[in-house]
């Protein structure tokens, strides 16, 4: 469990960390956030979150709270506050404190950064990836600009929760011609031919995933074939295999979609040798 959090320059204990009443964040989803994975004490693949951070920001223009290296420094002290070796980092930075108005341009406010991290079950998330994930899909309900990463997460909130009440662990949302776009909170790919892997193109519909980056070199060291063009949910029932992709889950193999089987039992081979070398490839940082 977090135990101490950090809020706009000090490190709270869980229960004395608040936000005021009039965050933008709170009362406009006005806020972007990264969720980070530490591996073995590393920070993984700091330098592309603090990209798309850093192009979120400037997406919706809020102030960056301070420079990226302040930024690195403040991870650095709550993953140490918190003793985690393996796990997440969350960092959400919001427009600030004004009185509510629609308009940003007529308020003043100063950002408000919040930073926590907690450790990661990591005997659960080996069980998980030995089963293998359920999937079902789900109609696209998100706004035009899924590539910006806001904290407007009410339609795969929504939409995960179904999918726990049926029985599923992900969605894949859709667009009207079943077109899979991208997870609740993953990238989704397939494995067709042996060794060449399908995900959707980044574009303003789905999040460029930071594992999604580090799964593009490790298939340009492996000299395997990259597909960045959208595919169907019947060509993903006929693939060979089928994983989604986040700092969270690293790389989860899919067994089934809307209860079908897809590919064998559990993890297919591409998808287990992606998960053996992911950590070579990606970006490791000491904290
Ligand atoms: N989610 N697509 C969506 C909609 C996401 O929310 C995420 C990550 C991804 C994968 O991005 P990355 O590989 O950079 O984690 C794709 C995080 C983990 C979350 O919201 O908890």
């Amino acid at each position: 469990m977090t135990r101490i959090i950090y809020v706009n320059g000090k490190y709270k204990s869980y229960f004395d960390a608040l936000i005021h009443s009039e965050d933008r964040g709170f009362q406009f989803s006005d806020a972007v956030y990264e969720v980070y994975e530490v591996k073995n004490g590393q920070l993984v693949n700091a330098r592309l979150h603090m990209a798309r951070l850093s192009r979120s920001l400037g997406e919706l223009k809020i102030k960056p709270p301070m420079p990226e290296n302040a930024l690195y420094c403040v991870i650095s002290e709550t993953v140490r506050r918190n003793r985690v070796q393996n796990g997440s980092v969350y960092l959400q930075v919001s427009r600030g404190v004004g009185p509510r108005n629609f308009l940003f341009s007529a308020v003043k406010t100063q950002p408000t950064l919040v930073c926590y991290a907690r450790n990661l079950d990591l005997v659960q998330q080996k069980k998980v990836f030995e089963r293998g994930i359920k999937v079902i899909t789900h109609k696209e309900t998100r706004w035009a600009r899924c590539d910006i990463k806001t904290v407007m997460l009410l339609p795969a909130v929504l939409a995960k929760e179904k999918a726990r009440a049926e029985g599923a662990d992900e969605i894949w949302f859709t667009d009207r011609d079943d077109i899979v776009l991208e997870g609740g909170s993953s990238n989704a790919w397939i494995v067709k031919n042996g060794n060449q892997l399908q995900t959707h193109p980044v574009n303003s519909a789905i999040l460029c995933g930071v594992t999604r980056l580090t799964l593009i070199d490790i298939l340009r060291k492996y000299s395997m074939k990259l597909i960045e063009r959208a595919f169907s949910v019947s060509e993903a029932l006929q693939a060979e295999e089928a994983f989604i992709t986040s700092a969270t889950s690293v790389i989860m193999p899919v067994v089934s979609i809307n209860g079908q089987r897809i590919g064998g039992e559990g993890a297919g081979p591409v998808t287990k040798m992606l998960r053996e070398v992911f950590y070579s490839v990606a970006e490791m940082d000491l904290l």
